[in-house]
């Protein structure tokens, strides 16, 4: 079992989308996943279309170490891609709920989390406090999307440099992951400077604009089974060969299985649906 930490100390670059379509991704090839949410706007929740629930992430966090794995099985709810389960967040989650940074760490080690999940992915809200200090402790390794531009380049040594002093016992950043990425001068300059500051550790896929992401959140739609064919959908299929190693065609292969039972069944129930003459014109 991989756990990885989602972790940029910047809001707005693309961690929960990461996450959330990673976790699809891999759910859809058949790996086991769970999803932690790790952010108090509990956007992972959202996307994934489970929401807050109880209880969840800060209830781990308040347990006493001893029930604290119990706490964290509990915690587990399914999404609607049967390989992937998800422990949600909630509104009052901060970082003075954490008191000892390896709780999350020991409580995971203690379930034997590895019986149950391939991989535990954990989303992280901006900022490198308690929190984040957590989840990177628990992790093996850290994924780091980000944007191209001046700041997000400069940001990410400091961040570097944080992680190294503040969890020296954490995963370590292995991937960054150029987000929101357009064929211009200004994003491959940035690109080939993030290239040569951090060899080996940036994707050669870079995660192309694309609203996509947006529309699939507002309808409650999952990228891969809805929108298929976007360039969004592709950059992750991608991404999903490149960074876990699996075989593009497995992952297509899979994919397009999925999505076609998917919206076989989703044909059968609006039939139904219009047979008992509940479904409108649009
Ligand atoms: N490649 C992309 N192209 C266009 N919009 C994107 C892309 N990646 C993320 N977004 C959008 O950007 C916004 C911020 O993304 P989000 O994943 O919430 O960032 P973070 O978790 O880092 O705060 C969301 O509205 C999301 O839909
Ligand atoms: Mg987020």
């Amino acid at each position: 079992m991989k756990i990885i930490s989602i972790l940029n100390h910047k809001g707005g670059v693309g961690k929960t989308t990461f996450t959330g379509s990673i976790a699809q991704a891999l759910a859809l090839t058949g790996r086991r996943v769970l999803a932690i949410d790790n952010d108090s706007q509990h956007n992972l929740s959202s996307l994934l279309n489970v929401g807050s629930v109880q209880p969840n992430i800060l209830d781990v966090y308040r347990a006493p170490k001893e029930s604290a794995p119990k706490r964290l099985l509990s915690a587990v709810v399914k999404t609607g891609l049967p390989n992937l389960h998800i422990i949600t967040s909630c509104g009052d989650l901060v970082d003075g709920c954490v008191g000892d940074a390896y709780h999350l760490k020991n409580a995971i080690d203690e379930c034997s989390l590895e019986r149950f999940y391939d991989f535990v992915l954990i989303d992280n809200a901006p900022g490198l406090d308690q929190l984040q200090a957590s989840a990177v402790n628990a992790c093996h390794e850290i994924f780091v999307p980000t944007e191209l531009c001046q700041f997000a380049v400069d940001g990410l040594v400091e961040m570097e440099r944080t992680l190294a002093a503040r969890c020296p016992l954490g995963g370590r950043v292995s991937k960054i992951i150029p987000n929101f990425y357009r064929n211009v001068r200004r994003h491959n300059t940035f690109l080939a400077a993030l290239n040569t500051m951090f060899p080996e550790r940036v994707t050669s896929t870079s995660i192309l604009v694309d609203s996509v992401f947006d529309e699939v959140v507002t309808e409650g739609k999952i990228l891969f089974l809805h929108r298929l064919y976007s360039k969004g959908a592709a950059c992750y299929i991608r991404l999903v060969h490149e960074l876990f190693m699996l075989d593009e065609e497995e992952v297509w292969d899979a994919v397009l299985g999925k999505r076609g039972e998917h919206m076989r069944e989703e044909a059968r129930e609006r039939y139904y649906k219009m047979k008992e003459g509940s479904v409108g014109d649009d």
